[in-house]
């Protein structure tokens, strides 16, 4: 008969050996691994130069309190407006004859690139947003009709209005009675979250109805666009492309995150498509009648479309109204001219009324200048080449181009740049157009975002919705906001508010 002893010890030896051979395969390919993604990427770890030591280091953090600062005063002090970040291998630029010839002059020679598409490509697949060539013209020419059309124009009004008088305004009205403290940004985020989903899908996820817990879309969608973000964070693509590999931490959350969004999208599409389309105004059943049958490219096209257009309205309507609260004379001029122009105590009735509001548009404009909701946006170059100013760019290199800079530029904007100035953007009273590459918040170029319109448009009717009804007064008086680090423009502690009803009763606003 077999001693227990020795069965437990044979059986803690083989455990032991079984645990270490395993751990010793582990290390194995772990330093396989990263041998061999390095001699992909080759990274430069280390520069002896002031500002990568700056950089790696965080001493920055001592000066400025967001990274687009440390870099917006980089770039004013150098002669060309160019500065290259050696240990990231990133070219930035401020200088809008450089940002004309990458977005539109030498377009083919900077594309967003594989490293892009890499961090990305997980969530967005093949959809415009995350591509170029042949599959991003296809689309783009697609989305530019569709999106041109009268009628999706008028849908766009019809959906933010609702969401507008349904949802937002009701619940500023309940918070409005008491003293409550409301986060701002985190309204905006839910708004326009719903927003874009009935845009795109036709689906409602209710983020705003704060009685209900958040749907498994959002809670999703949320969680997968936050960590393909966070990967563009870390130094190297090494480490989270190892953590992808052995599907372990962030990345496992991200992969499960991922897999619900295109779930629930793909059973949208097949439920779409059994119940018919031909009748239903979004984007999705516009695309659907293009003809494209593989679904996996049809949930790719329409998630781009909701990451593109759900971040970025929030972020502008939130230093929107942090901006109002400061400014009340300008808040002043916004509610006479809503007067004038759409009739006291009258709503907003169809889009072409908004385009007559000049000054709120350069307000928003304004606002966006100094705080843009996509502060920095990368390319990277195909072959070597030579910018405008004289800046060499080697073949790999990232160029990104800086819109939180060039706000406060003072050979763009004037002496008084760092003035928050809405009469800047008005000739006689009428606004007027800067030059794009001087002002490349939507991007420029070849690649212009495809929604702008909509966005202003959206922004605009919730300005003038929530101003003509409600006061705004920050709960917190910061002179300038603190920025998470990620893809859009976040304030790190949100945007606290409260909110007070002004004398004219909302239901005297009629639309
Ligand atoms: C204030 C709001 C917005 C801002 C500041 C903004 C800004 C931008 C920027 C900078 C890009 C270029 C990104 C890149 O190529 O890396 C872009 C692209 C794009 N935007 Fe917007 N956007 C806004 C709202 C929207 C909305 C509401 C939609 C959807 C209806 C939208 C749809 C798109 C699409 C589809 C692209 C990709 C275009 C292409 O690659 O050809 N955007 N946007």
């Amino acid at each position: 008969m077999e001693c227990p002893s020795s069965w437990l010890h044979y059986s803690f030896l083989h455990g032991f050996s079984w645990f270490y051979n395993f751990f010793f395969l582990f290390l194995i390919i772990l330093i396989f691994l990263t041998f061999f993604i390095l001699r992909l990427t080759k990274p430069r770890i280390w520069c002896n130069c002031e500002i990568c030591k700056t950089y790696i280091e965080s001493r920055w953090t001592n000066q400025f309190s967001n990274l687009c600062d440390w870099y917006t005063h980089l770039l004013k002090n150098s002669p060309t407006r160019t500065i290259h970040i050696h240990v990231l291998n990133n070219t930035i630029t401020a200088n809008p004859d450089n940002v004309e010839y990458m977005l539109k002059t030498r377009f083919d020679n900077f594309p967003k690139g594989k490293p892009f598409s890499a961090i990305l490509g997980d969530f967005l697949g093949r959809g415009i947003f995350n591509v170029d060539g042949d599959s991003w013209r296809f689309q783009r020419k697609m989305a530019s009709l569709e999106l041109g059309r009268v009628s999706i124009r008028a849908y766009s009004f019809e959906i933010v209005n609702q969401e507008i008088n349904r949802r937002l305004l009701p619940l500023l009205q309940s918070v409005s009675y008491g003293n409550d403290v409301v986060d701002f940004q985190d309204v905006f985020r839910r708004f326009s979250f719903d927003s874009i989903c009935r845009f795109s899908f036709g689906l409602d996820p209710k983020c705003l109805e704060l009685q209900l817990p958040l749907s498994k879309f959002a809670v999703s969608f949320d969680l997968a666009s936050k960590l393909s973000a966070e990967r563009a964070m870390i130094a190297s693509p090494i480490v989270w492309k190892i953590k992808r590999l052995l599907n372990i931490g962030s990345e496992k959350k991200l992969h499960q995150s991922i897999r619900i969004v295109h779930l629930l999208a793909r059973e949208l599409i097949t439920q779409r498509r059994k119940h018919g389309f031909s009748d239903q105004k979004d984007l999705l059943s516009r695309f659907m009648s293009c003809d494209i049958d593989d679904e996996t490219y049809l949930r790719d096209i329409v998630i781009s479309f909701l990451l593109a257009g759900r971040d970025t309205v929030a972020s502008a309507l939130t230093s929107f109204f942090w901006l109002v609260a400061r400014h009340p004379d300008a808040e002043a001029t916004i509610l006479r001219e809503a007067d004038k122009v759409l009739g006291t105590n009258q709503g907003i009735k169809n889009y072409e009324q908004i385009r007559e509001l000049n000054y709120l548009n350069a307000f928003v404009y304004e606002s966006m200048r100094l705080y843009p909701p996509i502060q920095f946006d990368s390319k990277f170059c195909l072959d070597d080449d030579i910018l405008p100013d004289g800046s060499f760019v080697k073949r790999g290199t990232r160029v990104t181009y800086h819109p939180y800079a060039m706000g406060r530029m003072e050979e763009i904007w004037g002496s008084d740049c760092l003035d928050f100035k809405p009469e800047r953007w008005l000739r006689e009273g009428v606004f007027f157009h800067e030059n794009p590459f001087k002002f490349p918040v939507f991007q420029a170029g070849v690649r212009v975002c495809l929604g702008k319109e909509m966005a202003l448009v959206e922004i605009k009717c919730v300005a003038i919705s929530l101003l003509r009804r409600f006061r705004v007064e920050l709960a917190h008086t910061e002179n300038t906001p603190r920025f998470s680090p990620g893809l859009t423009a976040t304030f790190r502690d949100g945007l606290r508010v409260r909110v007070r009803a002004r004398s004219v009763n909302s239901s005297e606003l009629t639309n």
